[in-house]
């Protein structure tokens, strides 16, 4: 039998910010934070990652320059929003303005609602909820990444059993920077 062999592949040399595209698509997120006066405030992020399950722990990397990133250093809370396709231009409004100069609840039209654990307020009508305290800060170049203790999670009941079910799951993927897609189940089980 002749060996079996790859068909050959030319790499080309990825430049610059472009080697981050390679780790998409990923799930994008609204995270809610707020000032110590509690006037809050809402980011897209899709550099985000379980860490730990005991302790909960989970990782969200922030632009250094980011208006959320004083105030999640500063007040040492936030609440991770997972939404689904139904707030896509949520993403993209809260991705794309400051709340230094906007209130981006009211321009991507959102309700906010009291958390139960922490200060910063939950998006009425996500599919779950992380509320998180900041425990670490670790410099990561122009990002912090704020490693948090999940102090309570949900979800709703028709979104999730143990895992995302389609179609009310339907988490928007961040496929690379503001194109965006959809997981799609393709059955393949062990
Ligand atoms: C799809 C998408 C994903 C993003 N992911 C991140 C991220 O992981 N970390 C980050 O710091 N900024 C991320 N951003 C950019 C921030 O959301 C954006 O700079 C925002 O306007 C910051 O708001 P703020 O100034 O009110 O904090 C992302 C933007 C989009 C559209």
């Amino acid at each position: 039998m002749p060996k079996k062999t790859n068909p050959q592949i030319n790499y080309k040399t990825i430049t610059g910010r472009d080697f981050a595209a390679l780790l998409h698509p990923r799930p994008a997120i609204l995270v809610t934070c707020c000032d110590t006066s509690g006037v809050s405030n809402i980011l897209t992020i899709a550099w985000h990652t379980p860490l730990s399950y005991d302790p909960p722990l989970v990782g969200i990397s922030v632009g250094v320059t980011r208006y959320s990133h004083s105030l999640i250093s500063q007040v040492g809370e936030f609440v991770i929003n997972i939404v689904d396709v139904s707030m896509i231009d949520a993403l993209k409004t809260c991705g794309q303005y400051t709340g230094e100069l906007d209130d981006k609840a009211s321009l991507a039209n959102l309700s906010l609602i009291p958390a139960k654990k922490v200060r910063p307020p939950l998006i009425a009508g996500a599919n779950g909820y992380l509320e998180c305290l900041v425990e670490q800060e670790v410099d990561a170049g122009d990002h912090t990444f704020f490693i948090a203790k999940v102090l309570l999670a949900q979800a709703a009941e028709t979104a999730f059993s143990n895992m995302w079910v389609s179609p009310q799951g339907n988490i928007p993927l961040c496929l690379q920077r503001d194109q965006y897609g959809i997981y799609q189940d393709i059955g393949h089980k062990d």
